[in-house]
């Protein structure tokens, strides 16, 4: 049977994975570290808690000791790190954790493992790292220009991962993918924030007037990718995992507005975010040729998303209660108040 470290399985895009792997691989044992911090969330992970092939601890990947422990105990083929501070407005407001955690963190995962030879460690990083592509898509050798402190420390753990593999040949793989959504991502992102907010008939919040372009990526797509490199990606490469093509901020509030049958003027445009990259585009031909494709475009992978938020209220307003209240009200509240029905 074969051993994997998941760090960070216990937020969106990792428990989806962990979840993906447990049913693709019969003979697989995944192991989950994550600190829970406000992203992580073991209610994701209710299907395979049980399941023998699965365990979790506690901890924090910037922990050595703990990491040299867990792995000393018994050996993991590779590591798969979805371990991050994520959110960009809050790497704004509050930078420290981002450092700590996408740059530090993942210079303890990289000696830990180095320490044991661990054969593959895959490195979840962002398109974000490329910066606003403005005149097309960025490719692989594409040079990082980072916005945001979120960006920037997610650049700094990749540049780490580029120089364990050329300095002790660590056989470190990189993916940069672009905006993941599906069931389970918190409700701070865009998707969530404004499917939760018009079921609730809450004003959805636009930056600016709505015309920042994402590509968007359906969390299984994104799932098989990672797969497909943890078994198939080069050590010392660079894989960017694309999305189903351009489309505004607008376009995407209204597409979920029209799912729901909820009136357009829910929308309200507000201050935009500071450094706000205009635009992120990926060239993905280098994984396709791996023999990966997305399979799920935006318009079913909406449908499916507003379903999973209105099946599952409870899951969501369990996260909207407490100190997310806060967070909003000094993220939106008097932006908001000041907020324009059109842009
Ligand atoms: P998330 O915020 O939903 O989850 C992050 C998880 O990491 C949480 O479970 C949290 O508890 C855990 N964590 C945070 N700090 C930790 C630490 N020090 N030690 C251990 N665990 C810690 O994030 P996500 O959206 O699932 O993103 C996963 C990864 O994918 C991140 O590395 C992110 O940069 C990358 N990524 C995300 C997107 C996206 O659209 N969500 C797009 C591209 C890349
Ligand atoms: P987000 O989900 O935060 O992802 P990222 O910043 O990593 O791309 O935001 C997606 C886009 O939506 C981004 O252009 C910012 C914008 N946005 C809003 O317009 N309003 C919001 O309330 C949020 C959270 C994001």
């Amino acid at each position: 049977m074969k051993r994997i470290l998941v760090t960070g399985g216990a937020g969106f895009i990792g428990s989806n994975f962990i979840q993906h792997c447990l049913t693709a691989h019969e003979d697989l044992e995944v192991i989950n570290l994550d600190k829970l911090t406000y992203a992580g969330n073991l209610d994701n992970l209710k299907t395979v808690q049980s399941d023998p092939r699965y365990t979790f601890f506690h901890g924090d990947i910037g922990d050595r000791q703990l990491l040299m422990d867990l792995i000393s105990r018994k050996p993991i083929d590779a590591i798969v790190n979805f371990a991050a501070e994520t959110h960009v407005d809050r790497s704004i407001s509050k930078p420290d954790d981002f450092l700590r955690t996408d740059v530090f963190g993942v210079f303890s995962l990289l000696e830990a493992s180095r320490q044991f030879g661990v054969k593959k460690y895959v490195q979840i990083s962002t398109d974000e790292v490329y910066g606003p592509a403005l005149e097309g898509p960025m490719t692989e050798t594409s040079p990082l220009n980072p916005s945001s402190p979120y960006s920037a420390g997610k650049g700094g753990g990749d540049l780490l991962c580029r120089a364990y593999y050329s300095t002790y040949k660590s056989p470190v793989v990189i993916v940069r993918m672009a905006n993941n959504y599906g069931p389970y991502q918190h409700p701070e992102k865009l998707i969530p924030l404004c499917v939760t907010n018009a079921l609730e008939n809450e004003p959805l919040p636009i930056y600016g007037d709505g015309s920042q372009m994402r590509e968007w990526l359906y969390v299984e797509d994104s799932c098989r990718a990672i797969d497909l490199v943890l078994s198939a990606g080069e050590p010392g490469e660079i894989y960017n995992i694309g999305g189903q093509g351009d489309m505004t901020n607008l376009m995407v509030v209204k597409k979920i507005l029209e799912c729901l049958k909820k009136p357009e003027d829910l929308i309200a445009f507000v201050d935009d975010r500071p450094g706000h990259d205009f635009r992120y585009a990926l060239d993905d031909s280098k994984l396709r040729a791996l023999g990966w494709k997305p399979e799920v475009d935006l318009d079913a992978g909406l449908v499916r998303t507003v379903n999973w938020y209105k099946k599952n209220k409870d899951w969501w307003k369990k996260l909207k209660e407490g100190d997310f209240q806060a967070y909003y009200k000094k993220q939106y509240g008097d932006r908001l108040a000041k907020a324009k029905k059109t842009a």
